[in-house]
């Protein structure tokens, strides 16, 4: 599937080489042998053509910005109609912008004496294009189901002829639309930002500004701020950062983990080990190092870890941003500097006095048993509720994390704009992802690429859309007001990075059963069946290997599981190649009831202890969690 695109924001041709080659259509066996010969004539056409000096999009996960300019003015227009039709005549779309009202219909009529495919650039979140029709030679008015799309901008191809593209525009409220639009009555804040080599963090008790009006509200925080500052540093540059425990006596000790990161076991943020005590203090060596290259650039973050209590002193502030750069990613010219807005997103409850409301109050022992949800009622941006924030027309890059303990987001922007995915929380993806909505589960990071161009005058919210029906309600976030000269050009390449190829062994060395023990006097979560115990090593691994791992949901409910340490890749989702986005480096997966989720590492450097745990804190804290162990090689 290839398809060449008239666009000046992706690279050109030289780096090509470095994409997949063309492959065969993606149901061979739909087209008669005839077909199968044309798609691949196509394919050699659409390669002379790129070889003619343009730029070449693979799988259609890119668009074209003027199409979406244009869309973008006439989103929400009134009375659309509710029924379109496209015919093909040789190689183009006719209309190839059409707008149709939410709910309604479309036909395609194939005149042309090729087959041809109206395919969506947006990945549902099965990984499959959100509408994808072969249209034989001769076919006649071939329904497209576009029903169930929620308003908003379609952008599509053949992916047998990838010049032909077109714009859908579907009138109506996104899916899941808003409920509650709350005011946006302050400016999004960005927490002061760390750069040196060695740096000195004191955690204690502050009120901080949270909610718009009354007082402050008393946090525990690193540095004073809630979030704490953020540490920014380019990758391979050792960090050594100091905490210093100065919160009240009775919080207790605390141990901050670098997630994400990859460091010496006694600088994981070991549970039960290495803590920092009331009135004392830890320099943790962060090396930003992955034997021997710097790890790549993302947002990752930094966060207590203490047995029991994580979900506790996350809730109450100890939860910090860690934003790392690298040349390769400086290279490819994503939207920087003031264009680049990190986003923490995390939701709390508050009382009338503004103080933060005390869920874990009636909890004993370990975690608040299987039930236990902390979930908020306010959803805060980096640290404020409901902000707003000014932006020009143009791109900007959202390096977006779900810093909440429990609530996961469908992520989407009010005006029904895609979003484009350009990296994980482990760094940059291999190429860009164009995706209607993200779902962000607990600890989650998405690095996104969103275009406000020809948008000035407009109000652009940033959502939480409800997809299903276990979804946290419908709610506006925050605000971008656009407005002023249209920001620079950026560009959004098509390769973006690449992920590091090595050998995996077939088998399967370690299976790991996210479960609930339903037992008749005592339920909680389990990992293979047990409990947490930091005493225990559930698995050895000696330095040096690569190993594949199975993770698998055997509970009733959605779980998002954290692998600690290691440059992870997803080999597979439920026994097939993994979505687009996560064929990057991950440590964070979400799995459904019954999913399963084939992953790998090569585990370098530090031997000792490490996590692994589900990232919904109360499951974390209620026992979901065990202990791998990296040793010394024989
Ligand atoms: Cu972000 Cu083990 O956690
Ligand atoms: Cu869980």
């Amino acid at each position: 599937m290839i398809r060449v695109v008239l666009e000046d924001d992706f690279l050109p041709l030289e780096r090509f080489r470095l994409a997949r080659p063309p492959s065969k259509p993606e149901n061979p066996g739909v087209l008669s042998h005839r077909g199968r010969r044309l798609a691949a004539r196509v394919s050699a056409t659409a390669a002379a053509l790129a070889l003619a000096g343009t730029a070449i999009v693979l799988n259609g996960q890119a668009r074209t910005g003027a199409a979406l300019e244009a869309a973008a003015d006439s989103v929400a227009r009134a009375d659309s109609p509710t029924s379109g039709s496209i015919t093909i005549s040789n190689l183009s779309f006719t209309p190839n912008n059409l707008t149709i009202a939410k709910g309604g219909t479309l036909t395609v009529t194939n005149n042309s004496t090729f087959v041809h495919s109206i395919t969506s650039d947006a990945i549902a979140s099965d990984g499959k294009p959100l509408f994808d029709v072969l249209l034989p030679i001769g076919a006649q008015n071939v329904s497209v189901p576009i029903s169930t799309l929620g308003g908003g901008t379609y952008t599509f191809h053949c992916k047998f002829h990838g010049q032909m593209t077109g714009t859908l525009i579907i009138d109506g409220p996104p899916d899941g639309s808003i409920t509650t639009t709350p005011k946006f009555e302050q400016p999004l804040v960005q927490p002061p930002r760390l750069h040196g080599k060695n740096i000195t963090i004191v955690m204690k008790k502050t009120k901080v500004r949270v909610l718009p009006h009354g007082p402050r509200t008393p946090m525990l925080t690193f540095g004073g701020t809630f979030p704490g500052p953020t540490i920014v540093r380019r990758t391979g540059q050792d960090t050594k950062v100091t905490f210093v425990n100065r919160l009240p006596r009775k919080d207790g000790a605390v141990t901050i983990h670098q997630h994400g990161g990859h460091q010496k076991s006694k600088f994981d943020g070991q549970p039960a080990s290495h803590l920092i005590k009331h009135g004392k203090q830890m320099t943790y060596d962060f090396p930003l190092r992955d034997d021997g290259t710097p790890l790549p650039a993302a947002l990752r973050f930094y966060h207590d870890h203490r047995m029991d209590r994580t979900a506790r002193n996350n809730w109450y502030g100890l939860q910090g941003l860690f934003l790392t750069t690298d040349p390769n990613e400086t290279r490819l010219d994503l939207p920087h500097g003031k264009y680049d807005i990190p986003l923490a997103i995390t939701d709390r409850s508050f009382h009338k006095d503004n103080t933060l409301t005390n869920p874990f109050k009636k909890m004993a022992g370990m975690g608040g048993g299987p039930g236990m949800e902390t979930v908020g009622q306010q959803v805060l941006v980096n640290g404020r509720y409901a902000p707003y924030t000014k932006v020009q027309p143009g791109r900007y890059r959202l390096q977006i994390l779900n810093s909440s303990l429990f609530t996961s987001y469908d992520l989407a922007l009010s005006n029904g704009m895609p979003l484009t995915q350009v990296g994980t929380g482990s760094g940059l993806l291999p190429h860009p992802v164009v995706r209607p909505d993200i779902v962000l589960g607990p600890a989650q990071r998405a690095d996104v690429i969103v275009d406000f161009r020809g948008q000035a005058g407009s109000r652009v919210l940033l959502s939480t859309l409800t997809r299903t029906a276990t979804d946290v309600t419908a709610k506006a976030l925050m605000q971008f007001r656009v407005k002023g000269s249209p920001a620079p050009k950026a560009r959004v390449p098509f390769n973006l990075a690449r992920i590091e190829h090595y050998r995996v062994p077939k088998k399967v060395a370690m299976t790991w059963n996210f479960g609930l023990h339903d037992g008749t006097s005592e339920q909680y979560w389990t990992i293979n069946g047990k409990r947490f115990n930091p005493q225990r090593v559930d698995h050895k691994i000696p330095l040096g290997k690569v190993e594949r791992w199975k993770l698998v949901n055997t509970s009733p409910v959605t779980h998002f599981v954290h692998l600690h340490e290691e440059l992870w890749r997803t080999l597979q989702r439920d026994g097939h190649k993994p979505p687009p986005w996560e064929q990057g480096y991950e440590d964070t997966w979400r799995l459904d009831p019954g999913e399963s989720v084939v992953v790998a590492a090569r585990f370098t450097d530090y031997t000792g202890k490490f996590m692994l745990h589900c990232h919904m804190l109360d499951h974390e804290d209620d026992g979901m969690m065990a202990t791998f162990e990296v040793v010394k090689k024989r």
